[in-house]
Order: C-alpha cells, then structure tokens, then sequence
C-alpha cells in the first residue's frame, strides 16, 4: 500500500502553481491508498487561502485526503475556518495501516503542543490495534532536525508524546512545520519530516518535494523523497549523505 505526505502547500504569497500543478499530476499517477497533508496549507489563515486551498486540494483523486492543520493556518483566526473548510476524523484505518493525527497548532501561536489529553487519547486507542501498522501524523516537530534552528519548532510536550509513541509501538511519525525534509531512525520507530511542495519557504533543502510511504504488512514503512518534476529516493540517503560542514 502506497501512501503520500504533501506538506506546507502554503497557499498565499510564495505559492508556486506550476509547482503545485506537477505534484498533483505526479500523485494522481501514483494513485496512493492516502494522501496526508501536514498542515500549513495557507500561509496566513485567510478565507481567501482556505477557499483556494479546498479548490485546489479538490483535484488529487484519492479516496483518502486527510488534512491537518499547521501553524500558519490557525492564524488570524484560521482556527475557525479550519474546520469549516476541512472537517476531518482523528483516527483512519486504510489498508494494514491505522492513521492517528494529532491536533499540534493553537491560535495565533507558532509554537505547538500534543497535550495531556492526545497523549492518553493515542494510548488507549493505539492499545486496540495489535496487527496494524501505526502511523502518526502532526504538523509540528517531534524531534528537533538539523537546519531548523531554536527549539520553539518541537511541541512542548516532546518527551510525552516521545515515550507515548514508543509505547504504543508506533512505527511511523510523519511531521512538516519546517519545510526541511529529514529522518530519524530510533529503531522501532521512524520519523519523517516533509519538505514544501509548491511554497518558495525553502529551508537547508532548496527543491520542492513530498514523501511517499509504502506499508507492507510485517515489515517496516518504507519512505521516499520525491522531488517535484525529478527524481526519487530513500529519505535516508538524503540524511546520509548531508555534509553541511565538511564540504562548507
Ligand atoms: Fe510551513
Ligand atoms: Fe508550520
């Protein structure tokens, strides 16, 4: 089963069309069980933006669009529209997989938070599930990554939410926020992190791209790193290889 990670789309001023036309094309090609998208589809949270967002969000045919919210969406009272403009469940099985998000953004704030009452929640409700793959998907940071600067990126209950997806035998967390695509490893658990597919906010990575995971039953989530019109590969190897000091 394939799924797909679109991240920071960031309607609004820095928006690449042509960009965005591209990826959706390639996505439609790759006919993905789930389309997963990150948070920060606008870039200010205006009507304007969601309007646009939902217009062009219309056009990826999946059977799966799931859509969370990023910072920059519950600004100027995006909050509000948010859950106008994307009314979405919280839990979503879809092939071997169940698909949790969790909720990291607060109004008018960049920083964001899982909270008490997620933390409990993604543990009582991943407890039902023994013989699925267990995907979490946030907007916010769960682990700081390279380029990405201060510490305010990470939620502020990092280390919660850190021991409750370790618990929970979680074995795939996919975050965005930062614009910067990246991996970590942690054994049983892996992290991903998804660049912008079609905003110019580029950071440490400079080509718009998005993840593709595909889940086999039994065997680790597989991720890749699509570049938008060029090439994919592992998500590791771009880690691997990233040698910001040797080579300045
Ligand atoms: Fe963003
Ligand atoms: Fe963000």
């Amino acid at each position: 089963m394939q799924l797909v990670q679109l991240s920071d789309l960031h309607f609004g001023s820095l928006f690449k069309q042509d960009t965005f036309d591209l990826a959706v094309e390639e996505v439609n090609r790759l006919k993905p069980e789930a389309v997963i998208i990150t948070g920060d589809l606008t870039d200010d949270g205006l009507l304007v933006q969601f309007e646009r967002a939902r217009r062009e969000l219309k056009r990826l045919e999946c059977p799966n669009i799931i859509v969370l919210a990023g910072n920059h969406d519950y600004r100027h009272t995006g909050y509000l529209l948010f859950k106008k403009f994307f009314p979405s469940k919280q839990v979503y099985e879809i092939g071997d997989a169940v698909i949790l998000t969790l909720g990291t953004a607060r109004p008018d704030r960049d920083e964001g938070e899982v909270g008490y009452r997620q933390n409990l929640w993604m543990e009582k409700t991943f407890s039902k599930y023994s013989d699925r793959t267990k995907i979490v998907a946030m907007h916010h940071h769960l682990i700081g990554i390279p380029d990405t600067g201060t510490d305010k990126i990470i939620i502020l209950d990092a280390g919660d939410t850190l021991r409750t997806c370790l618990h929970s035998k979680v074995d795939l967390v996919l975050c965005g926020h930062k614009h910067r695509p990246w991996a970590w490893n942690l054994g049983p658990l892996e992290i991903a992190y998804a660049g912008t597919a079609s905003s110019e906010r580029f950071r440490g990575f400079f080509e718009n791209c998005y993840n593709i995971v595909n889940v086999k039953k039994g065997a680790k989530p597989q991720v890749d790193i699509k570049i938008v019109g060029g090439k994919r590969f592992a998500l590791s190897e771009l880690v691997e290889s990233y040698r910001p000091f040797l080579e300045a």
